[in-house]
């Protein structure tokens, strides 16, 4: 098979931040009350999953509506590149031609970037029969292993090594086809049951996938899928099941707008005491993130088709958060909506039971002047009156959102260094900011800043309750 050219398209390539992106810096004067309304984007955990599964469309181009200009799609495109897809960026849209896949591997040194390219496993694997993928390995929030995949995949009569740190997945035998298969997932993981549900596409026979993970973007990758001809029934349930076809063929779709996005603007709108409106947002996607506003005391409203308006409460409440698999309270919140409570009236307990290593944002919040104590994954806040700026560091992507947010309402200025994470999955954040009456700004680095930042001497210590 002949080598194709690698073409990235201008503005698909441009979304790359670069060391010197990694120095800039966003100033925040916090006080500023926003009105108006914003525009929500596409989905990033929806666009990353589709594009992957792009790759089981053997004939023209596919496009993907609505994708969001964002780093992690960047290096999507760029993984899909490597293995030989034609990717062209016309606006909002995305046009995936993987009729020609020249490569059955991934290269380490992009997967090991963006952890969703792990996706393309189970596409590769059900169109070419092979694929050699390094494995993701942790992230700042977790180790993420993904033994659930391989076992699906195996369970399919795949053939699994790890092997140097290469997943290598083939299929013996002549007709090099999945086979369809009974799958229990001991834990309902968002990306084992998109890697096994798009291999189980183009597999013979059925394949079932219990304790099957419900996320709304899984469901929009089952949609995308079956608007390419695959047969996918009850995604969205926690029971999936999938007919193989032999091949599936061209579509145009649109994806979903991006459910944690418009959650962090509703707590834009609540940590400012303002009222603001979103759209487009599929109010059912954040009804467990309502409900916890509405405990506080902030009303919610559809005032119009898939539009969503806050209306702040004077003094918000303190509430307990327990973060759980869809339709549990979404562990993208935690972060954004710890911001939110470090100024609300009395304590509140935070969980973390998806990730082993998110509260890392607690000691930049401290930082700040918040009363946070952690206990293992639990984060026991006591609101207090009023934040101050302070100079703190994004470690994560939702804690990079949740440190805008607390500059929001902070007296003074705060100042956030590691935009690259903020940059990986919100897209012009500080621009729909802006034009909400936000007063914050994007610097090239410390050293443009108005006033030399003050880095305090030491830093501040969480106070950790010792293990009882
Ligand atoms: C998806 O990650 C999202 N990423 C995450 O969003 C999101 O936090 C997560 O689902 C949970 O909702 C994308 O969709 C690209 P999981 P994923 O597999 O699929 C364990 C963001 O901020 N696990 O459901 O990687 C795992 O370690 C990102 O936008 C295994 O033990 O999440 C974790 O503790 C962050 N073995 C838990 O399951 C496996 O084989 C949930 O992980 C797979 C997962």
């Amino acid at each position: 098979m002949e080598d194709r050219p690698i073409t990235l398209s201008p503005s698909l390539s441009n979304t790359h931040s670069s060391s010197e992106e990694d120095k800039a810096v966003l100033q925040v004067s916090g006080g500023a009350s926003l009105h108006g309304h914003v525009g929500i984007s596409g989905a990033k955990n929806s666009a990353l999953v589709i594009m992957a599964g792009a790759l089981l469309c053997s004939s023209q181009d596919c496009r993907i509506r609505n994708v969001p200009a964002l780093a992690d799609v960047t290096r999507m495109g760029e993984i899909l590149s490597a293995l030989g897809v034609k990717l062209e960026r016309q606006g909002d849209s995305l046009l995936v031609n993987a009729s020609h896949i020249a490569q059955s591997k991934a290269p380490y040194e992009l997967v090991s970037q963006l952890r969703a390219s792990f996706f393309v496993i189970g596409p590769l694997l059900a169109r070419l029969g092979v694929a050699k993928i390094p494995l993701p390995g942790g992230c700042a929030i977790g180790a993420r292993p993904v033994a659930l995949h391989v076992r699906g995949l195996q369970a399919m009569g795949a053939d699994v090594q790890i092997d140097h740190g290469i997943v290598n997945a083939h299929l013996r035998g002549r007709n090099k086809r999945l086979q369809g298969a009974k799958i229990y997932l001991d834990y309902p993981s968002v990306g084992a049951t998109e890697t096994l549900m798009m291999a189980a596409t183009l597999a013979e026979g059925e394949t079932t996938i219990e304790n099957a993970a419900q996320e709304p973007e899984v469901a929009d990758l089952a949609n995308f899928c079956r608007a390419m001809g695959a047969k996918i029934r009850g995604a969205g349930t926690n029971t999936i099941t999938i007919v193989g076809v032999p091949s599936l063929h061209t579509t145009d779709y649109a994806i979903i707008p991006d459910r944690v996005e418009a959650g962090t603007f509703l707590i834009a709108g609540a940590i400012t005491h303002s009222e603001i409106s979103l759209s487009p947002v599929i109010p059912d996607h954040l009804t467990a993130v309502i409900a916890k506003l509405h405990a506080i005391g902030a009303q919610v409203i559809e005032d119009a088709p898939n539009r969503l308006r806050i209306l702040p409460g004077y003094r918000h409440l303190a509430t307990d958060i327990e973060t759980l698999p869809y339709p549990g309270f979404p562990t993208d919140m935690q972060a954004p909506f710890m911001a939110l409570l470090t100024l609300s009236d009395g304590d509140s307990v935070i969980t973390e039971t998806v990730f082993e290593n998110r509260l890392r944002h607690v000691a930049e919040l401290t930082r700040m002047g918040a009363d946070i104590r952690v206990k293992g994954t639990h984060a026991i806040v006591r609101g207090v009156p009023m934040l101050s700026g302070a100079p703190v560091v994004a470690t994560d992507l939702r804690a990079s959102a949740a440190l805008v947010l607390a500059g929001l309402a902070a007296r003074g200025t705060t100042v956030i260094q590691g935009l690259q994470h903020l940059d990986r999955g919100y897209e012009n954040l500080e621009l729909k900011l802006q034009k909400l009456g936000a007063n914050l700004k994007r610097l090239p680095s410390v050293e443009h800043l108005e006033s030399p930042l003050i880095v305090p001497e030491t830093t501040i210590a969480v106070p950790v309750a010792e293990p009882s």
